[in-house]
């Protein structure tokens, strides 16, 4: 059986979704197609899905800025998904949609992959920003376990939106921006989530890292540029990081595994895929 899997989202052109599946495809031996559908903001998203299902996808993944949009037109969306309020995988099983995030599922893996036993429900950890991404972080540690989640944002009001979707278990302040730096020798943790740092916007820090705590393990998920001046000054502070790209390819890794229901490797891909973002 062929396959049939894509991207939709607009603007995707620059998308590395197609090149990641294709080599989970090929290792895997399965024979398929990764395509993206760019579904204009002038198009009706409903006749685009119709579309969709009509040439039979197995699965597509979703990005901005239909991540919220396709939630009414599902059949089914798994509990993650539904917390996080953002999809970004559907499986097309006969034509009953089924949506699941992978974004903060790829996270736990990548760090889980370099950081093995680390990410205990004890450990401190601080979530920097409020936006899609992070939340999705959010939901999946704390559904994870995790104890103490922080949370520092620009506008503190987002940030306790996304404190609002933790579990029980969770514990979390919300820090303002120009506090936050007192407090960072707290956490064991530390995930970037915003803007901040991403190309062509600069090379800024959302704010210094001198006051780490030491054994902290620092992570970006901006993946262009991959060293972000973030991980770098932590870098030169003593922490040890984790890098974006990995995130990047953890998610698709979910997202096939559940399209294929079989285990995909990943780590090979690593460092190809680090040239290619080096060399755009
Ligand atoms: P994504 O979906 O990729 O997470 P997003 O939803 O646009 O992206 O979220 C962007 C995050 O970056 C937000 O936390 C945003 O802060 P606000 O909630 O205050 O908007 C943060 N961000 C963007 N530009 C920023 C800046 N110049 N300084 C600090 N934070 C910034």
């Amino acid at each position: 059986m062929t396959l049939q899997l894509g991207l939709i989202g607009y603007p995707i052109m620059h998308s590395l979704s197609p090149w990641i599946h294709t080599q989970f495809l090929e290792a895997a031996g399965l024979i398929g197609e990764y395509d993206l559908y760019e579904i204009n903001q002038n198009a009706s998203f409903e006749k685009a899905l119709m579309r969709l299902k009509d040439e039979q996808w197995n699965g597509f993944n979703v990005t901005v800025p239909y991540k919220q949009r396709i939630i009414p037109y599902l059949d089914e969306i798994d509990p993650i998904a539904s917390s996080i309020g953002a999809v970004n995988t559907v499986i097309n099983e006969k034509g009953k949609l089924i949506g699941y995030n992978t974004d903060g599922e790829g996270y736990l893996r990548a760090f889980q992959t370099v950081y093995p036993r680390t990410l205990t429900q004890d450990k401190q950890c601080l979530i920097i920003g409020a936006g899609g991404a992070a939340r999705s972080i959010f939901v999946t540690l704390s559904k994870h376990g995790m104890r103490n989640i922080d949370i520092v944002n620009r506008t503190t009001r987002n940030a306790e939106k996304v404190a609002a979707a933790g579990e029980k278990h969770t514990t979390t302040n919300v820090i303002s921006l120009d506090k936050v730096e007192k407090t960072l020798h707290k956490y064991d943790i530390l995930i970037q989530t915003t803007t901040v740092g991403m190309k062509p916007l600069g090379n800024d820090t959302v704010f210094p890292v001198d006051n780490l705590k030491k054994g902290s393990i620092v992570s970006d998920i901006i993946y262009q540029p991959i060293h972000t001046t973030f991980l770098e000054r932590a870098k030169q502070n003593g922490a040890s990081i984790l890098y974006g790209h990995r995130m990047l390819l953890y998610q698709a890794k979910a997202a096939i595994e559940l399209w294929t229901n079989r285990s995909v490797k990943a780590d090979h891909l690593i460092k190809p895929l680090q040239q290619i973002l080096e060399g755009r």
